[in-house]
């Protein structure tokens, strides 16, 4: 083979990979687009903060840092959440589309909580933030 078609073969081997997992991770990619209509407002983080205490203290502590008294129980903590990096790095529409859709041993909560609530634990989760 000449050098010239390895490496067109190569870039369009590239693109069929890219346009593959751009399809394959479609929901996570819109997801990065979606930002929180409620702009983190005290009404907001305040809503949030009760969700939290109900469903995600447990496992990632009262302050987001990873140290909820059911956390020691899990196969791997939960990361600390005052860590995350902000939008557009970490966009908003990520950690929404976490919670939603959960990973691994982090449950998902599409099916218990209404979309406006994952909005009001993006903006607790935000509040929290140490960066
Ligand atoms: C049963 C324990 C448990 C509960 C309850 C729980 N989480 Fe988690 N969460 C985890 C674990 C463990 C991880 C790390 C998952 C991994 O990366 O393997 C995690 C990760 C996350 C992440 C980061 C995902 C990422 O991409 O890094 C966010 C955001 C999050 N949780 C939010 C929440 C919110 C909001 C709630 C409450 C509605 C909640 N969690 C309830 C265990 C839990």
């Amino acid at each position: 083979m000449r050098l010239s078609s390895i490496l067109k073969t190569t870039v369009l081997l590239t693109v069929c990979v890219l346009v593959g997992v751009a399809i394959a991770q479609r929901d996570l990619v819109t997801a990065a687009f979606q930002t929180n209509p409620f702009h983190g407002s005290a009404e907001s983080v305040a809503r949030g903060e009760q969700l939290w205490g109900q469903y995600c203290l447990s496992c990632h502590g009262p302050e987001a840092v990873g140290d909820g008294p059911a956390s020691a129980l899990l196969p791997k903590r939960p990361k600390d959440l005052t860590m995350i990096a902000p939008s557009p790095i970490f966009p908003d529409g990520i950690v929404a589309f976490r919670i939603a859709h959960g990973k691994n041993t982090m449950p998902a909560w599409q099916d218990t909580l209404s979309g406006d609530q994952m909005w009001d634990l993006v903006s607790f989760i935000r509040s929290k933030s140490r960066r």
